[in-house]
């Protein structure tokens, strides 16, 4: 049995792909520093598989822990997803946001490659594109300026990555995330925004709720079909078996070359406007909204083209918005229980 690190496995991408792990019949070990879940995101990912993962409670910036993990443990390959993820918060804390992001990258990838782990997924983001020049967006579109400490680390995270694979024996995919929504079907493991949510996704599902009262649409006048912004929308679970596809691609020695990344998303583009109608239809709720300015930073659009990923990963997404919008929409009543 194949033994896999998730770092961040008790987060919201994290989690489900630890279940695909596990139904995939991988060993898994989770590291997580519960900075931004709960340790009861555990037994909900007992619940669901049937099996208990390894579980250390580990600070990724501490070296020396890092260290005595990988000398406690055989690991056969790491998907890392522990990192720091709100923009906005980047903006007023860009040391911290570079030294959670960076650092724990850095002393994982030191004891993959003296140890000989070869094989390495980082959780990228569609932020590293901006605002592409033309959609869909391929992985053939050029990096642009990030907007954020946060974009900057994913950026400077896939160098740090691509360098050390030419300096070794290291084999890397980094994929680069749309937007992530929706929860797993059993309705056990979801997004748990702290505070006041910054997504639109789980703003939607608290404003019907009764937990906002309205959501702000950040801007109408984007040259969009109609005039709000337009994002890439894909199932968590679909997002997670990607992992498991460029895993499997690692493990089998088909990658192309030892650093590679692919888009990952829906290949649809939605409006934040058709995101609202689509939500209502899931929950047979009319949501309260007003238009609003634009929000600073925000593209017009972006969505990917999924060509490459599918060919390559040989994955494709299998949920739709709805879906994604009606589980979505269950986690949030499930949390009020
Ligand atoms: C954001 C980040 C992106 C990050 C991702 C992680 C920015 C600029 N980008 O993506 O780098 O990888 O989260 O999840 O922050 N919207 C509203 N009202 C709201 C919230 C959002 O109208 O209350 C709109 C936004 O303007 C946007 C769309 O909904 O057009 C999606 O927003 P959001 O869920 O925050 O994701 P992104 O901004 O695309």
């Amino acid at each position: 049995m194949k033994k896999i690190l998730v770092t961040g496995g008790l987060g919201f991408i994290g989690s489900h792909t630890v279940v695909e792990l596990q139904n995939e019949g991988y060993e898994v070990v989770i590291i997580d520093n519960l900075s931004n879940t709960t340790i009861s995101v555990l037994d909900s990912i007992v619940s669901i598989t049937g099996i208990t993962p390894t579980f250390a409670n580990i600070d990724l910036r501490n070296q020396k822990a890092v260290g005595d993990f990988f000398d406690n443990h055989t690991i056969d390959g790491v998907i890392h997803f522990a990192a720091f993820k709100a923009v906005g918060e980047s903006v007023g804390s860009p040391l911290s946001y570079y030294q959670n992001n960076l650092n724990t990258l850095i002393y994982l990838l030191q004891e993959l490659t003296v140890r000989k782990i070869d094989n390495f997924i980082f959780s990228s983001s569609c932020t590293v594109y901006g605002q592409a020049d033309s959609l869909p967006i391929t992985e053939k579109e050029p990096v642009k300026p990030a907007e954020s400490p946060y974009g900057y680390s994913k950026q400077a995270g896939e160098i740090i990555l691509r360098d050390s694979c030419k300096a070794s024996e290291l084999n890397a995919i980094s994929l680069r995330y749309f937007n992530p929504i929706g929860a797993h079907p059993s309705i056990k493991i979801g997004e748990l925004p702290l505070g006041v949510p910054q997504n639109l996704i789980p703003y939607i599902t608290q404003t019907a709720a009764g937990l906002r009262g309205e959501l702000s649409v950040f801007g109408d006048d984007y040259p969009t079909k109609d005039g709000t912004a337009v994002r890439d929308y894909i199932h968590v679970v679909d997002l997670a078996k990607a992992h498991i596809s460029a895993l499997a691609r690692l493990m089998h020695k088909e990658n192309k070359s030892n650093y590679e990344f692919f888009n990952v998303g829906s290949g649809t583009g939605s409006s934040v406007l058709e995101v609202i109608k689509a939500f209502e239809k899931a929950s047979g709720k009319p949501l309260r909204y007003k238009i609003v300015g634009r929000r600073e930073g925000d593209v017009t659009a972006a969505y990917a083209d999924t060509t490459l990923a599918n060919k390559e990963l040989k994955w494709k997404t299998t949920l739709s918005l709805d879906d994604a919008l009606a589980s979505a929409w269950k986690w949030q009543l499930a949390q009020e229980k």
